[in-house]
């Protein structure tokens, strides 16, 4: 099914997003720095990613939604992690991650996910992507993801225990673990940053939440009972 562009997929999808992707090409490395000092406060992105995702085998089948220009992926390969694949929005964005990490990375929109239900990904994840999707269509991606997910989702947002917008029309802080009350949570990080989101009102400190959910078995996958 073909859904209308809302309002935030129009915004990555122009000016915005193209200006994002071009400097956002970033070694892990530098994403653990920047991260540390602009977002979690003193906490880099590999360290959340290894931690949430030590339990995880390395040759799982992960899917990063909203991978951008593949940052994250190119992280999850320094981990050891072999099958890892990608859905973005933005074609440029799409492509750039295509030439860092193969032909793994798809366009397409979190809210219609171009999989078919069967076969699924061990792990969905997302990396501040959901924080991006307005509250009207937040369940919409929340149920693409729980369609998808054969074992574990994984996310690191921003976070508040209740909604709120950070940025008007462009971000919002949520308890993101609250779109699959069904899922076992497995790990939940909290990380108050120092300082506010780029863009953000001043008076308003940033914070992410990092966790690792279990997917209930799907009733042809669960073992018969004796
Ligand atoms: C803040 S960036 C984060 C990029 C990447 N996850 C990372 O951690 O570096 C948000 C990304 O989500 C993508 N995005 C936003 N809404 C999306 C949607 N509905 N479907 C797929 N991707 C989306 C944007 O195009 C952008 O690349």
């Amino acid at each position: 099914m073909t859904l209308a562009r809302t309002a935030q997929e129009q915004k990555w999808l122009g000016e915005h997003g193209k200006k994002y992707s071009a400097g956002w090409v970033l070694e892990p490395r530098q994403l653990d720095e920047l991260w540390m000092q602009r977002v979690t406060g003193g906490v880099s992105r590999t360290a959340i990613v290894k931690g949430m995702l030590e339990d995880i085998p390395r040759d799982a089948l992960v899917l990063e939604v909203g991978c951008n220009v593949g940052n994250q992926l190119v992280l999850l390969r320094s981990l050891g992690f072999t099958r890892v694949w990608g859905l973005e929005l933005i074609p440029e964005a799409a492509e750039r991650a295509r030439q860092r990490v193969g032909n793994r990375v798809t366009t397409g929109s979190a809210l219609s996910m171009p999989f078919e239900d069967n076969g699924g990904f061990d792990v969905i994840m997302t990396c501040w992507c959901l924080s991006h999707i307005a509250p009207a269509d937040i369940a919409r991606a929340g149920s693409e993801i729980r369609r998808l997910a054969r074992k574990y989702i994984f996310c690191t947002e921003n976070y508040a225990p209740t909604e709120n917008c950070t940025i008007k029309d462009y971000l919002w802080q949520r308890d993101h673990r609250k779109l699959w009350p069904d899922c076992k949570e497995i790990r939940h990080e909290i990380y108050p940053s120092a300082k506010p989101h780029p863009g953000a009102p001043s008076h308003q400190k940033g914070c992410t939440h990092a966790f690792l959910l279990e997917v209930p078995a799907k009733e042809a996958e669960k073992p018969a009972s004796v």
